[in-house]
């Protein structure tokens, strides 16, 4: 098949997310299994100066109709795989940035025209060179316009430029919701500005786009694919997802075992695998020293690496501060965001007296050193579309304690409720459950037998993209 991804990141070009990680393996493995893959991004800084790219080749001219006035851009494609073409498109005044979407608290200005010259630079280069998808897949927000813009230019121009199209929802929270005005942008008929259409309380809203125009709708799990039908995790669009529940599919994503692999893995400082565990032992030392920490301390670690956001449950944890601050264990935690979670984090570091330890930075390779050198990782997650952490935990022999949310439910398992089968710990997204969860991870971490067994139960699973690239193949092939 010929197939087209549409995302606004893919890794190692552009990452803030899962997002980045799950677009670049499923594109991966499809371009393995012998499709011919294509993957549209924005021409971030990063994307164009990476050098996958210096080779790249210039492959189009873009003059992209916005409203009343023509912006120019222009392709640039490179292949950094056999049978995966990357095509940046390219505009310096709209992605020639530091950062995809704002500066620290604050989203950029022009996000919805970045976005609508994007999704029309993608549609525009389908059409000039004649690329004739089999299916055009798009991700998020981001990419919402693309099936809706697709169809139109088709009629407008009488050719057909996709199959099928299939949008996924990676996470329902960030809708790409904008003032009225930019909707003439988008050179759509007015008729599409309405309640059937991108409208959305006086409002343009670029995912109800995608939601109601592709072929297809998936979310990253099957637990998400129900919750977001309902008022509590829909975030208002529960009700035009509804519209869609014939045609929605939760497929779970998988983790890029080439990258998270602890027998390969050459961030870490020692390599491990089920069968010699002594590596984990390597990188927990590391890991500990890292931090100004004791590297032979003997009691629990627990680890954590996220956005700093709501989404993530910080507020659980520093409700949970004092479990920190009393109990003989150490706490490492990874990430930025929010200013008043960094705030929060470092107070609670300051009480805790060297008991937890804070990298409030964008760190890829400490982020692996935590899922290996941990005992514990920790994921109190609002909600969670499908989440990659608990699966790189188990993979790293690290157990992971997941809120019952989303794709945590799908892929984490209690280990006290189910001793022949858990490979983690699981409670509800509330501070008493966390509480209860950290107890027992405590008086699992005092049962050397069983901790090992659930360890390595865990690091048994198989969470390759293998299955759940077919299961995208299966889907392609169904629509079709
Ligand atoms: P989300 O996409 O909602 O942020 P996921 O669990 O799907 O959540 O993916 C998060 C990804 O981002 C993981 O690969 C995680 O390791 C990575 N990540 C998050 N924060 C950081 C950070 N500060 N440094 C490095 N990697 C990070
Ligand atoms: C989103 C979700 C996360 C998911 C990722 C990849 O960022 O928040 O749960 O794992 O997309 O699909």
């Amino acid at each position: 098949m010929k197939i087209v991804h549409v995302a606004s990141e893919f890794y190692p070009y552009m990452k803030t997310g899962g997002l980045a990680d799950a677009v670049s393996a499923l594109a991966g493995e499809l371009a393995d299994r012998g499709h011919e893959v294509a993957v549209f991004l924005p021409g971030y800084r990063t994307a164009v100066a990476h050098p996958d790219a210096t080779g790249a080749v210039r492959k189009l001219r873009l003059k992209i109709e916005m409203g009343d006035e023509f912006f120019s851009g222009q392709v640039r494609a490179f292949s950094p795989r056999p049978n995966l073409t990357v095509y940046l498109i390219c505009r310096d005044e709209y992605y020639d940035r530091r950062n995809p979407y704002g500066n620290g608290e604050r989203d950029y200005e022009d996000n919805a025209e970045r976005f609508i010259f994007f999704a029309k630079g993608v549609v525009d280069t389908l059409r000039l060179s004649d690329l004739q998808a089999d299916v055009v897949h798009a991700h998020d927000w981001q990419a919402a316009l693309v099936p809706l813009l697709l169809r139109v230019a088709e009629r407008r121009h009488g050719l057909t430029l996709a199959m099928k199209t299939i949008f996924t929802i990676h996470n329902i929270a960030f809708q790409g919701v904008f003032p009225a005005r930019v909707f003439p942008r988008t050179n759509l008929p007015d008729e599409l500005n309405n309640i059937d259409g991108l409208e959305y309380y006086n409002q343009v809203n670029f995912m109800k786009g995608g939601i109601l125009f592709a072929d297809r709708v998936t979310t990253v799990s099957p637990r998400y694919a129900q919750e977001i039908q309902t008022p509590e995790f829909g975030c208002g669009l529960d009700g035009v997802v509804q519209t869609r529940s014939e045609d929605i599919v939760g497929l779970i994503n998988g983790i890029d075992t080439a990258v998270w692999n602890p027998a390969v893995d050459p961030l870490l400082p020692a390599r491990f695998s089920s069968a010699d565990l002594s590596g984990k032992a390597v990188c927990r030392r590391a890991l500990l020293e890292s931090q100004g920490m004791e590297p032979h301390y003997r009691g629990p670690v627990f680890g954590m690496v996220c956005r700093l956001a709501e989404q993530k449950g910080i507020d659980l944890l520093l409700a949970n501060g004092d479990f920190f601050e009393r109990e003989e264990c150490r706490l490492i935690v990874l990430g930025t965001g929010a200013e008043r979670y960094e705030q929060g984090l470092r107070e609670l570091a300051a009480r805790a007296g060297g008991k937890v330890a804070l990298c409030l930075h964008l760190d890829e390779k400490m982020s692996h050193l935590i899922e290996a050198g941990s005992d514990f990782f920790v994921m109190p997650s609002l909600f969670e579309p499908c989440g990659l952490n608990q699966m790189y935990s188990q993979a790293y022999g690290t157990i992971p304690l997941t809120s019952q949310v989303g794709g945590l439910v799908d892929t984490v398992e209690d280990a006290d409720a189910h001793p022949q089968t858990g490979t983690g710990l699981t409670f509800p997204a509330t501070d008493e459950g966390l509480r209860n969860a950290l107890a027992r991870a405590l008086r699992l971490f005092a049962d050397k037998k069983r901790l090992s067994v659930v360890q390595k139960r865990g690091m048994s699973r198989d969470f390759g993209w293998k299955q759940a690239a077919g299961a995208y193949e299966q889907l392609y092939q169904d629509s079709l």
